[in-house]
């Protein structure tokens, strides 16, 4: 179907399993073992609804915020995901340029199918960037990446802490045994991560499992990016974060591809926000610890939710997957523009003419279960 019958960004998934590859497929869209979580990332929301106020005057309404310092025109950032030539020739591309129009931050994976450099040089004048990593073992080539790409003008390093080994994601799994099939993905990448044995198998042999608290310092030495943690999945190691001076959180489940069972970002954010608040006085959204939440966020309502209950902006990852796969840029740009059109709408329904109006007593959060 044409970008313009494409409403929602659920409307990407149902085009994008109708025509990618299966293979590509299996890898975005799977995810660990029953796929519970990744269920629930999206459901949580529905248990959050709005106390909207009326007789504000909403005749103009500005949704653009800072994350870590830096503008963005939404309350978004395009999270990492790894191995983008799965789903289109163009890769990660697609996202940096898409994130350009728009004026949203790109989050770099670590295990892009484009090249780290690449994808810095196709970034506009100003443009901002972060950085995900995965912490390998062999710490001379973290430092290379991380001391590298502070030199190349990344703002942020997002250290990825929920997977010291990767999930059961059984959709692909079963992709591994389609030998025959010439996948985009070479057999051992510039990262040089061997990828004979299924995608996520790949992956999964570059992650350090022995990475721990006590590393922290030895990243705060060789960088001076700001450090946030993503996939933290509770208060305490929040706090943690936070006693050990990191500029902020994902609170994040990896898109519902590591630990089944693991609470949805927006259920855990109220924890947080709680905990932190009742032990080190921290107000949020909070200038000095920002917190993140990603997983299963596919509506500008989902994304007012979780900043009315304190997150400073939203991560995305699958459905800009699924639109670069069906329609490459243009479908990146389709995506942010329906979101942008979503915030105009909802920012003037709940009666919130700037970001900053979009406070706790905005929402009931009382359903969500959390404390
Ligand atoms: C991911 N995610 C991820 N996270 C990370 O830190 N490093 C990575 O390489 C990847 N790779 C990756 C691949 C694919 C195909 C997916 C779907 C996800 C997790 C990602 O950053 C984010 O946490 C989730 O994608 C958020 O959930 P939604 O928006 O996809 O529901």
């Amino acid at each position: 179907p044409p970008l313009s019958e494409v409403l929602n960004l659920h409307d990407f998934e149902a085009v994008a399993k109708l025509v990618m590859p299966e293979k590509a497929w299996a890898y975005y869209s799977s995810a660990a073992d029953d796929e519970i979580t990744n269920r629930e990332n999206h459901a949580a929301y529905h248990r959050v609804w709005f106390r909207p106020r009326v007789m504000i005057d909403v005749t103009t309404v500005d949704w653009s915020t800072t994350v870590l310092g830096h503008r963005t025109s939404m309350p978004i950032y395009i999270t990492a995901t790894a191995l983008g030539k799965l789903g289109h020739p163009d890769g990660e591309l697609n996202f940096t340029r898409g994130a350009a129009k728009h004026n949203i931050i790109q989050m770099i994976p670590t295990l892009a199918s484009c090249s780290f450099d690449e994808l810095v040089d196709a970034a506009q004048p100003g443009q901002v960037q972060f950085l995900q990593l995965y912490v390998n073992k062999d710490r001379d080539m973290t430092k290379r990446i991380v001391q590298h790409a502070e030199k190349r003008g990344i703002k942020a390093l997002f250290i990825t802490v929920d997977a010291p080994q990767l999930g059961r994601r059984e959709k692909d799994m079963r992709q591994k045994f389609d030998a025959e099939d010439p996948s985009e993905v070479k057999k051992t990448g510039s990262d040089g991560v061997d990828r004979s044995q299924g995608a996520a198998r790949a992956i999964s042999s570059f992650i350090d499992p022995g990475l721990q608290w006590s590393d922290i310092p030895w990243f705060k030495g060789i960088t001076n990016m700001p450090l946030i943690l993503k996939g933290v999945q509770r208060w305490e190691d929040a706090l943690k974060a936070y006693d050990l001076g990191l500029a902020g959180v994902v609170l994040s489940n990896h898109g519902g591809r590591q630990l089944d069972f693991a609470r949805s970002g927006i259920e855990v954010l109220v924890e947080v926000v709680n905990q932190l608040g009742k032990r080190r006085g921290l107000k949020f959204p909070n200038e000095k610890f920002q917190l993140f939440v990603d997983g299963g966020v596919r509506r500008a309502t989902d994304v007012i939710k979780a900043v009315a209950l304190g997150a400073t902006a939203v991560g995305i990852g699958r459905p800009f997957l699924y639109a670069h796969s069906a329609y490459g840029q243009e479908g990146v740009e389709h995506a942010l523009q329906v979101l942008r059109d979503e915030f105009e709408m909802n920012m003037r329904l709940i009666g919130a003419p700037t970001i900053k109006d979009i406070v706790p007593d905005m929402v009931d959060a009382s359903h969500l279960g959390a404390h």
